[in-house]
């Protein structure tokens, strides 16, 4: 089954010589160059060692073990970058992360969409307003969202101010992970005030108040917050989509201890619905380096096509290197991913299967909002964990995108977002996330999956919430 692209020699610039799509019109070739220059004497954002580590939680997730729970914005933004929407963020992903690792008794592996997660693939080169076209929007770390010709100009300079944002969010979320803010019995008591406050939150009193008691017995048998760091302390690890390439190269650096090439731009990256042509060059940069790589899969994407770009991808088949992150569509699910999940088991590769339930569900509401209703968020996640039943396979984890923030951009949930009601707050530079409580709500009905799952499994409930 060996590709040409195997036997290719790789260096990290061997992607230049490869198609591309979705490349910004950059007019001053020098500047950009320049950009890409300084960048490279930057020190790494994450060091080898730390995507080693993600990669052997995942490799335990491929094997039928623990969840990945990854999320976080569509897209990050210059003019919100402020420690609360970090924060807030942060705290909503833990309260997910508990709930998740109770039901499931396993190990959750937290992944977000931040600190580095800047560019994004448009379906048009152009947007047109009132008759006017400028080029589309393309994401902070290349031009501006402002609708001017001079803002759509893209700009290299951004490169090195995503690089300074990134750098001072991992900051801030290492100090979050480390210094006390992630104490289980905090993130537990936060739970309970969601439970409490929201109105559908009578179906997850139960869940909390087991997790209460698994708490109360720890403490009971002399394990505190105070005596064992694993429960004032979590890990926690960055992605983004893999989508300029310049600056990933700028980044991408050899590791000292294994002599391999690691992208130090985030721990994790992942590979656009639009960009995976298996000859192309976003294909090609990603073969090359040794970090988990997670494969965006839609409804284009076929039983011989996936199995061509796992060969490319993972030629070892190495555990963990490789997330399929399926986005099909409420309604698509049945018809494409049963195929895609038989061709692997088949052929015996090792991948984590994890859904990402909103970028197939999103519509135009009637007054022209992009919206994504949660209905269908939620049944493209059930449906996700059913074929996995079905298939006798591990329904690996979930891709969201949401935010700590109150904002009215997803209809639906327990707070009944109306499609009147997304103008209130509807902050996003791009797609339409889940708001704090959505993201966990969603948590809560997943977590009964897991829970269903563990049962059928026949694996007792948890005991201690040390993961
Ligand atoms: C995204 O994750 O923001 C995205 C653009 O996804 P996809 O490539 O699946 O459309
Ligand atoms: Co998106």
């Amino acid at each position: 089954m060996a590709s040409n692209a195997q036997v290719e020699k790789w260096s990290p610039e061997t992607w230049r010589s490869k198609p591309i799509l979705q490349v910004p019109d950059y007019p001053d070739a020098k500047a950009l160059a320049d950009a890409e220059a300084k960048l490279a004497t930057f020190p790494p954002l994450v060091f080898a060692g730390e995507a080693r580590e993600l990669k052997k939680q995942l490799a335990g997730i491929a094997g039928g073990t623990g969840f990945l729970l990854q999320g976080g914005d569509c897209a990050e933004s210059f003019a919100e970058h402020r420690a609360d929407n970090i924060r807030d963020f942060f705290r909503v992903f833990l309260q997910m992360a508990v709930v998740l690792t109770y039901a499931g008794g396993e190990p959750v592996t937290k992944v977000g969409r931040i600190a580095g997660q800047f560019a994004k693939p448009r379906s048009s080169p152009t947007e047109k307003r009132d008759g006017q076209e400028l080029p589309s929007y393309r994401g902070d770390i290349i031009n501006g969202p402002e609708f001017t010709p001079e803002a759509r100009i893209p700009d290299p300079v951004r490169q090195l101010e995503a690089y300074r944002q990134s750098a001072a969010t991992l900051n801030l979320i290492r100090a979050f992970a480390t210094g006390g803010y992630a104490d289980l019995e905090r993130v537990h008591q936060w739970n309970m005030g969601f439970v409490k406050d929201s109105p559908q939150g009578h179906r997850y009193q139960e869940i909390a108040d087991r997790i209460a008691e698994t708490l109360q017995f720890m403490r009971a048998c002399g394990i505190t917050s105070d005596n064992t760091s694993q429960l004032r302390t979590t890990s926690f690890y960055t992605s983004h989509e893999a989508l300029l390439l310049g600056y990933e190269q700028a980044l991408t650096r050899k590791d000292s201890t294994s002599g391999d090439w690691y992208a130090t731009s985030g721990h994790m990256i992942w590979i656009g619905d639009r960009t995976r042509q298996p000859d192309h060059a976003h294909i090609e940069y990603c073969r090359g380096i040794k970090n988990p790589i997670g494969l965006k899969c839609g409804p284009s994407l076929d039983a011989d096509g996936l199995l061509r770009l796992i060969d490319v991808l993972n030629p070892k088949d190495e555990p963990g290197r490789l997330t399929l992150i399926c986005r099909f569509g409420f309604d698509k699910v049945e018809a494409h991913l049963p195929k895609l999940v038989r061709a692997v088991k088949k052929a015996g590769r090792s991948v984590v299967w994890s859904c990402d339930p909103m970028h197939g569900n999103t519509i135009s509401a009637v007054n022209g909002y992009k919206t994504r209703p949660f209905d269908r968020i939620l049944k493209e996640s059930l449906s996700f964990f059913e074929v996995h039943r079905a298939e006798g396979t591990h329904a690996g984890g979930i891709h969201v995108e949401m935010t700590g923030q109150n904002v009215t951009e997803c209809t639906g949930g327990a707070t009944a977002i109306s499609e009147q009601d997304l103008s209130d707050r509807y902050h996003t530079h791009c797609d339409p996330r889940l708001n704090a409580d959505q993201a966990l709500e969603l948590a809560f009905l997943v977590a009964e999956q897991l829970k269903k799952e563990r049962d059928a499994e026949g694996r007792p409930e948890p005991k201690t919430l040390i993961a």
